[in-house]
């Protein structure tokens, strides 16, 4: 599949959900695109397949939250406001790339020379109010 459609907040939901089987830990994830692009929602979704049942919202100011009690930890880190690699070890955030769970990053050209080699990068883009392509990334 090199490239899909998603119509809706909830069908991009769903795309990240169907991530989580297989998964035994250890895996990173890269989610490249701009503001609004549904980077969020594919959380929300990865979080549910791994059987995560409460809240999960956007660590705009925390950098990350952890998600506790599915089958693996999940750790989403959002990267906006650290500048650079220098920033993200100062903060102590390496032992999440990777961690004993799941790490799923957006903005992570932000610390894009430290990302592990087999980092699974995806790219989402803007195509309406309701549409969003999302492909993987070489
Ligand atoms: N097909 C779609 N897929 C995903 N989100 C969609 C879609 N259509 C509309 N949306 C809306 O777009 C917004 C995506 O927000 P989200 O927080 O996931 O973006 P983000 O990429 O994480 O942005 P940020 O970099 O600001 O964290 C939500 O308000 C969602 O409801
Ligand atoms: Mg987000």
């Amino acid at each position: 599949m090199a490239l899909t459609i998603f119509n809706s907040a909830e069908a991009t939901q769903a795309f990240g959900e169907g991530w989580a089987a297989g998964l035994v830990g250890g895996e990173v994830f890269a989610l490249h695109g701009v503001l609004g692009a549904g980077k969020t929602q594919l959380v929300k979704g990865l979080a549910r397949g791994l059987g995560y049942t409460g809240d999960v919202t956007s660590p705009t100011f925390t950098i990350v939250h952890e998600y506790q009690g599915g089958r693996l930890p999940l750790y989403h880190l959002d990267l906006y406001r650290i500048q650079n690699e220098k920033d993200f070890i100062d903060i102590g955030l390496e032992e999440y790339i990777p961690s004993n769970g799941v790490t799923i990053i957006e903005w992570p050209e932000r610390i894009a020379s430290i990302l592990p080699p087999d980092t699974q990068h995806w790219e989402l883009e803007v195509a309406s109010l309701t549409e969003r392509v999302i492909r993987k990334k070489a």
